[in-house]
């Protein structure tokens, strides 16, 4: 038995992957078979940055697999402030089957689990967001099928979590990804090693572009998010006012026109019509941001119990 953690998407395996996105499949269409969490056993859920649908779907997945979902406003704990990382861990971890934490630093994410003595989770970071992108992946299979061998181009921000999340997470599927972002925005040079890696193991592909329509022709799944993230806020007048340079990086019909015929949309949420996004193309037919934010309740209860099974009882 082991103890894992998802802090980026990568730490789990091609097999392991799609493991947890087969039980979210099972999960959706049979809500409340896993018990994991039966006492009710704690979960710790923390933000440090807002949230709608990671806590909804979070409390949801807690709640639905028996336990008690310990909703914690990281300001009012003080993690990293009023006390260390380490000693919020070791907190935490005694009394919790598990730990979910959104926040800023990775490195702070990987301290919680190197401390916590029970599976962390990634609810965002500044670097990644995994559960977004496995949500992502259900609702693609979903859509059109199996992944392996199916393109994604997330055009944007090709610099922030989403981006990097789904350099990770789609390689690890087999998939083609695609990132049309400015020359000024790239993903981490680490990260897209690491994705071109995992895609010479699972028959995926990696390509990074500055031309939007090159990133976009003939793809299965078009993706974009907000070009001013969380804790950006400062840079908001550069990154979505004029002169921006995600302006010819906005998903509208004709760049949607670039894609596969029966090409989907997908975006992770809050959307900026008019930015990133035009409303024809967020709210019309090829959009499925709501079952894709649904998906975000099954994939996390799935992954949930995925870990808490590696852990065994015996440890706790
Ligand atoms: N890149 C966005 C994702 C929101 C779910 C952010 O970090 O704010």
């Amino acid at each position: 038995m082991t103890l894992r953690h998802l802090l980026r998407d990568d730490d789990l395996t091609p097999a392991e992957q799609a493991t947890v996105l087969d039980r979210a499949a099972v999960l959706k269409a049979q809500p409340f078979i896993e018990r994991s969490l039966e006492g009710p056993r704690t979960v710790a859920i923390l933000f440090d940055k807002p949230t709608l649908r990671t806590q909804v779907s979070f409390v949801g997945a807690v709640t639905g697999l028996g336990g008690y979902p310990m909703v914690v406003d990281g300001r009012l704990a003080g993690i990293g402030v009023r006390e260390s990382v380490a000693d919020v861990a070791r907190i935490l971890g005694p009394q919790s089957a598990a730990v979910v934490w959104r926040t800023f630093a990775q490195a702070d994410l990987e301290e919680m689990a190197r401390y916590a003595g029970v599976p962390v989770v990634n609810a965002l970071t500044d670097d990644f967001h995994p559960c977004q992108v496995l949500a992502d992946l259900l609702t693609v299979r979903e859509a059109i099928g199996d992944l392996a061998g199916r393109t994604l181009a997330y055009v944007g921000d090709g610099a922030n979590n989403m981006a990097h999340s789904y350099l990770l997470g789609c390689a690890t599927a087999g998939m083609h990804v695609r990132v049309g972002t400015p020359s000024s925005h790239p993903p981490a040079a680490d990260i897209v090693t690491a994705a071109e890696r995992r895609a010479g193991e699972t028959g995926g592909s990696v390509l990074v572009t500055d031309d939007p329509v090159a990133a976009v022709q003939g793809a299965d799944v078009v993706v974009t998010d907000t070009w001013v993230s969380m804790g950006q806020e400062g840079e908001a007048e550069q990154r979505k006012g004029e002169g921006s340079p995600f302006e010819k990086y906005r998903v509208d019909d004709a760049l949607m026109a670039q894609a596969a015929g029966q090409a989907v949309f997908l975006h992770c949420l809050p959307a900026y019509r008019g930015h990133e996004v035009t409303e024809d193309v967020i709210d019309g037919p090829r959009s499925l941001v709501w079952q894709e934010a649904e998906n975000r309740l099954h994939v996390q209860k799935a992954l949930l119990a995925w870990l808490l099974e590696q852990v065994g009882e015996g440890l706790r």
